[in-house]
Parts: structure tokens; sequence; C-alpha cells
């Protein structure tokens, strides 16, 4: 069958629900910040954020042990490496953009909580990275929202082309 493996859907649809979750928070406790102490929400949006990481390890592993669909013919070569492209970007940036997001709160002097659990500090307490740090989350995050719309793009591409790739993931 040209589809990905029922646990990649599944990852896929459960992690876009994820992350969509996590933006806005993030965008939202930002914002409440100065006036209102929205810790509760910082918390949600760590957890969550562990949780993503440790989902897409769990999407690596169901990669490797799956078979990955084949492009159909009418994909050109030069198609299939943009495409393999941004599948690549969209992994890497999952990952760094969660780590990024850890590394920033031990170096803020912050634990972060898995819904509860403390986990370790793993990154030393550092005022003098916590500029650079809080940077960083902001940048990868930002690129990941750009890669994501690439992927969107090339989503809606297939659609116009009247080319059925939504089925491959659904
Ligand atoms: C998994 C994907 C994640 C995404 C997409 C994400 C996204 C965001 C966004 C959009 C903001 C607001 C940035 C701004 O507008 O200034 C933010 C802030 C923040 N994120 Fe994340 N985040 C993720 C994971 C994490 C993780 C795993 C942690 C910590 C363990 C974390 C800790 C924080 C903290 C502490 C802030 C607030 C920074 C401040 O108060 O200045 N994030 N994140
Ligand atoms: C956070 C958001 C998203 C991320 C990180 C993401 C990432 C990915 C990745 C890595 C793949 C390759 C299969 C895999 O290894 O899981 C994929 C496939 C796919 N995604 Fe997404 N996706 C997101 C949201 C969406 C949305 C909202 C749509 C639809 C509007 C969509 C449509 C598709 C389709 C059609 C495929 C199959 C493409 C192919 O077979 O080459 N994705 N996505």
């Amino acid at each position: 069958m040209n589809k990905y493996h029922g646990v990649i859907r599944t990852i896929h649809w459960v992690m876009f629900i994820l992350f969509a979750a996590i933006f806005v928070l993030g965008a939202v406790m930002i914002e409440f910040k100065e006036c209102c102490e929205p810790w509760n929400m910082y918390g949600l949006h760590k957890s969550t954020g562990v949780l993503v990481l440790l989902l897409v390890l769990l999407r690596i592993i169901a990669r490797k042990k799956t078979t990955i669909p084949l492009h159909p013919d009418y994909v050109t070569p030069i198609q299939h490496k943009i495409a393999q492209s941004v599948v690549y970007l969209l992994y890497l940036l999952m990952i760094i953009v969660p780590i990024s997001g850890y590394i920033m709160s031990n170096v803020h002097g912050h634990h972060v909580d898995f819904y509860g659990l403390q986990l370790p500090m793993l990154f030393p307490e550092n005022p003098e990275w916590e500029g650079i740090t809080s940077s960083m989350h902001y940048y990868l995050t930002y690129s990941f929202l750009g890669v994501f719309l690439l992927h969107i793009i090339g989503v809606i591409k297939h659609h116009i082309d009247n080319k059925d790739i939504l089925s491959r993931i659904t």
C-alpha cells in the first residue's frame, strides 16, 4: 500500500496537534508574563515540549522499522530531493527546538518538569547565557514555523495539481 505505516500516520497527526498547542501556549504565556505570572502555562508548555521530543524519537524508530512508501512516478527527481530535504529539516527542528527550550530553562536556573516529574538540571545556570539561549529558542521556533509552511505549500501544490498526497499520511 502506498501509505506510511499506521504508527507514523498516528504520530504525525498527534504531534501536529501538540505542536499547535505548544506554539499557542508559548506565544500567549509570553504576552501575560509581566502582568499575570502564567507559570502553569510555562509548565504545560515545557512538559508538552518534552513529550514531543520523546514522540519524535519513537517516530524515528518507526521510520527505521517500517517501509517508507515510494513517491509516485510523476514526482521528478528534483521534487523528490526537495521533499526529502524538507522532511529531514523538519526532523532536525523537531529535535533541536525542544532541546533549545530545555537548555534555555536550565541556563535561567529553572528546572524542567514532565507533568509533575522533576527532570534533572542538565545545563548549568549562567546569567551570561540567558540572552543567547532565549534568542536561540525564539529563532529556532520561528524557523520551524517557516519550514512547516514549506511543507504545507508542497501539500497545497499537489492538491492544485489534482494529485492525492494526503492519503499517504491519513
Ligand atoms: C517542542 C517544541 C516547542 C515549541 C514549538 C516552542 C515554542 C515556543 C514559543 C513560540 C515561545 C514564545 C517565544 C516568543 O514569542 O518570544 C516559547 C517560549 C518559551 N519556551 Fe518553548 N517551545 C517548545 C519547547 C519548549 C521546551 C521543551 C521548553 C523547556 C523545557 C520550552 C521553554 C520555553 C520557555 C521557558 C519560554 C519562555 C521564554 C521567556 O519567558 O522569555 N519550550 N516557546
Ligand atoms: C507540526 C506540523 C507538521 C510536521 C512537523 C510534519 C512533518 C511531516 C513529516 C516529517 C513527514 C514525513 C513522514 C514522517 O516521517 O512522519 C510528513 C508527511 C506528510 N505530511 Fe506533515 N507535518 C506537519 C503537519 C502537516 C499538515 C498540517 C499537513 C496537511 C495539511 C501535512 C501533510 C503531510 C502529508 C500529505 C505528508 C505525506 C508526504 C509524502 O508522502 O511525501 N503535514 N509530515
